[in-house]
């Protein structure tokens, strides 16, 4: 039997993307193994967004190449997802042994251009910026044993911040019709999972239109919270700007919906959020936060930021801190801005140092660190519904989430993925709790 290993890197997009393009090979009758070694096909699965990912993608690329080379089977090896969309020629160049170079829009046809890659010809590239997203599976026994899953709702996005590469590796946006996306929620609640989490780049922005009715982002919670067996319902990301009152009131009237929200901010001074052309202002956002927190005292709040947009000044940044101060974040993904190929971003003037853009991100981290501990600590004595996902790092120790999106480690016995529990909170650390079945 022929075998497949798929290396992810990026965002949870690139996880579903991954995990569909798993299910389809395993429809066609391969197997996954767990290293690249023992693949018969190798496929890399790429990130662009940051100057980082992109090359972590090359080197673990070139990594993947030495053993192919290696190998005395023959190997397809394969890129796919948003640095095979904005460089294909590049990486063909860099890497001759590829055989296959796809885009996140190709995802749906991986068997297809498999087929076609056997039927001789070469290197096979396609980079089709509008195609459809992935059938749904027929079921979910490919996640069978995880507690949680993901189902993307949308594909691309149409916001063009102006240092994002996002619209223009994943295309426009396009939204999954109601049926495909309650399908795959089923599929999964089926296969024992009870946390999932709908994905889109701007998700806010879902919309489905059929004669004489449009469903939009709060009309598809609605539908699928009513899907029997599914406990805990997330959704990410959204967009502060798109972040209506309708979709605030979901937390307060949806008992499905998790306590926990991922609202990227990216800047606090309202002159940068105007040059990245976010829409929105800090005293927007700030309110929006305030209603979050008043349909749902208990929400969590994560976020991304950036430091050393082009022209950010001193007092950009202290305007940043400010606003991290002010909400005080459960969690925090911050960034050094990178130059991404084709962004109005890149052609700015006033670009900064790294120098200043390392110390700006170091402050920022302390500042954050401080924040997600003292929270953490606050938790200690309170009791927590956890979903249970697996052993944890200690012996005789299980690791679960919060509805908060939160890691408890807890001592048990006897307990699967997928089971709720009670557990009482003794400490709180920067990652995570530690607690004890109540
Ligand atoms: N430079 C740095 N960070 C970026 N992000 C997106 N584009 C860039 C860039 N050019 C960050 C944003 C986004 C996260 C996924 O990556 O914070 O929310
Ligand atoms: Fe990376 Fe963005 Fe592509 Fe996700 S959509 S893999 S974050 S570039």
């Amino acid at each position: 039997m022929k075998t497949f290993f798929i290396y992810t890197m990026g965002c949870q997009m690139n996880v579903y993307d991954s995990d569909s393009m798993a299910q389809e090979l395993v429809k066609k009758g391969l197997k996954p193994v767990e290293a690249p070694e023992h693949a018969d096909i190798i496929l890399v699965n790429t990130c662009t967004v940051r100057e980082k990912p992109a090359q972590k993608a090359f080197s673990s690329l070139g990594r993947m190449s030495e053993i192919k080379k290696r190998r005395k089977a023959p190997v397809i090896l394969g890129v796919t997802g948003c640095l095979a969309q904005e460089k294909p020629e590049e990486l063909k160049r860099r890497f001759p042994s590829l055989d296959l170079i796809a885009g996140p829009r190709e995802v749906g046809r991986i068997s297809a251009l498999l087929d076609r890659l056997e039927a001789g010809g070469g290197c096979v590239v396609a980079t089709d910026p509008g195609g459809p997203p992935p059938p749904a599976p027929v079921d979910g026994s490919y996640f069978q044993g995880r507690s949680a899953g993901y189902v993307s709702i949308m594909e691309g996005c149409n916001n063009f911040c102006t240092y994002c590469i996002v619209p223009y590796v994943r295309g426009r946006e396009l939204s999954r019709s109601p049926s495909d996306i309650l399908q795959e929620v089923r599929n999964l609640t089926e296969a024992g999972l009870r946390d999932v989490t709908l994905l889109g780049q701007n998700v806010n922005s879902y919309r489905w239109i059929e004669p004489g009715h449009t469903l939009d982002f709060p009309d598809l919670l609605r539908a699928v919270s009513t899907v029997p067996g599914l406990c805990r319902l997330r959704f990410t990301t959204s967009h502060p700007k798109d972040l209506s009152d309708a979709l605030i009131a979901c937390f307060g009237s949806l008992e499905v919906l998790a306590p926990h929200i991922h609202l990227p901010f990216q800047a606090g001074s309202n002159r940068i959020l105007r040059r990245m052309a976010r829409g929105y202002s800090r005293e927007h956002y700030l309110s929006r936060i305030e209603a979050l927190r008043s349909a749902r005292p208990d929400i969590a709040m994560t976020s991304d930021v950036m430091v050393g947009f082009p022209g950010e000044t001193d007092e950009d940044f202290s305007r940043t801190l400010d606003l991290v101060e002010r909400v005080r974040f459960d969690g925090l993904f911050s960034f050094k801005y990178s130059d991404r190929n084709g962004t109005p971003a890149t052609r700015m003037q006033n670009k900064l140092s790294e120098d200043v853009k390392s110390r700006r991100l170091a402050e920022l981290q302390t500042l954050q660190k401080e924040i997600t501990r003292s929270i953490n600590q606050s938790l200690a004595g309170l009791e927590f519904e956890v979903l249970v996902e697996g052993r944890g790092k200690r012996p005789g120790q299980y690791s679960g989430r919060t509805g908060t999106n939160k890691i408890v480690n807890f001592a048990g016995h006897g307990l699967e993925p997928g089971d709720l529990v009670r557990v009482l909170i003794r400490r709180g650390y920067l990652n995570s709790l530690l607690g004890d079945l109540a």
